[in-house]
């Protein structure tokens, strides 16, 4: 387990966001920056993630007020972005080169599932790194949850929210796709707090047969509007209905095709219902962190400053069971945290 710093070592650390940002990326850097100056030690930010490091382009942080009001802010002061990992590689002597001539002795890489398989890697070829796992899709392995995750579901559940009313006046079935590449975190929470009557999630593939039976058994029964909620990387059951071939960008994700649109076409054919869709999008991303995600954010930022200045390295933060601790790399992205069935199937008792 992480904690109090034993040796009271003076560093200088480095720090950098990379990835899709998030609400909560913020937090970490003030809740960085203020554990290092509390023990003399000071923060370079490199901006636009591992693009910065490559090319030298950083920035000091001090223990200011400027730093101090950062805590609520969304986004990330140090600016975000992806990197191939080939090209990442490939600089790797630049990258030495850079962090010996700035004399940083450790680096807190802020990321996702790809930036810290980076930080994994750099630390393998002998830079001192900690991780600190963000996604607002909540797909880190190894932590309970990720910062950004809380805030998304937030967003989520108060569209859904407004979605009922606006639904039941117009005798309407409303689809809201949400975030969630390849895990339907975001889309169960949301879907569950903001009452949805189907959840449709990438772990478990859909058959839009039972989508529409259900939907048509609710307003048989008398109801007057459904509301569906689906991850944007869910996808119906081989031979069902016919999505065609996801194209994948240069960093090997998937681009997604409009799914929400997709199952509207459906239920409007089959069921003779108005549908409209919602594609809630960078809206889950973007502005101010909840208060959860504040907290998570600013325990993380303060362990792995704190790991740093142990010299605890090669690890990642992470949240178990309400503890702070430190991980492994292998651990935090051997694997995706996806949704368990129990979960879902918890889920699944509310439909129709
Ligand atoms: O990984 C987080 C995430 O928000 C995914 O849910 C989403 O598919 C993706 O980022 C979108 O990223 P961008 O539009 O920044 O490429």
């Amino acid at each position: 387990m992480s904690g109090a710093v034993a040796t009271i070592a003076t560093m200088r650390i480095a720090t950098l966001t990379s990835g899709g940002d998030c609400p909560g990326l913020n937090a970490v850097i003030r809740a960085v920056v203020r554990t290092a100056a509390q023990h003399g030690s000071t923060v370079v930010g490199y901006e636009d993630g591992w693009q910065g490091l490559l090319e030298d382009r950083r920035v000091q942080l001090y223990d200011d007020a400027f730093i101090d009001r950062i805590l609520r802010q969304g986004g990330t002061i140090l600016g975000t972005g992806r990197l191939h990992p080939d090209a990442f590689k490939a600089g790797i002597d630049r990258v030495k080169a850079n962090l010996a001539d700035a004399q940083i002795d450790a680096l807190i890489a802020i990321g996702g599932e790809g930036t810290l398989k980076g930080a994994k890697w750099l630390h393998d070829n002998g830079v001192p790194v900690v991780g600190v796992p963000k996604t607002i899709d909540n797909d880190v392995d190894g932590t309970d949850y990720t910062f950004g995750f809380d805030t998304a579901v937030a967003v989520a559940t108060e569209a859904i929210d407004r979605l009922h009313t606006t639904a039941e006046s117009h005798n309407r079935v409303m689809i809201v796709e949400v975030m969630g590449r390849h895990v339907g975190w975001i889309a169960l929470h949301a879907g569950m707090a903001g009452g949805a009557h189907e959840i449709l999630i990438p772990e478990a593939p859909f058959d839009i047969d039972d989508v529409c039976k259900r939907m048509a058994r609710r307003f048989q029964l008398g109801e007057k509007y459904g509301i569906i909620v689906v991850a944007e990387g869910a996808l119906p059951k081989k031979g069902t209905l016919d999505v065609g071939e996801r194209e994948v960008d240069q960093f090997g994700h998937e681009k997604f095709q409009d799914i929400s649109g997709m199952i509207a076409k459906e239920l409007e054919n089959r069921l003779d219902t108005d549908v409209r869709t919602t594609v809630l999008g960078h809206t889950q991303r973007g502005g101010t962190p909840t208060a959860f995600d504040r907290v998570l954010a600013t325990r993380f930022g303060v362990n792995a400053a704190q790991a740093c200045l142990n010299g605890d390295f090669g690890k990642v933060v992470a949240l178990q069971a309400s503890h702070i601790d430190l991980i492994s790399f292998d651990d935090a992205v051997g694997e995706l945290k996806r949704v368990p069935p129990k979960f879902y199937e918890t889920a699944q008792a509310l439909f129709g």
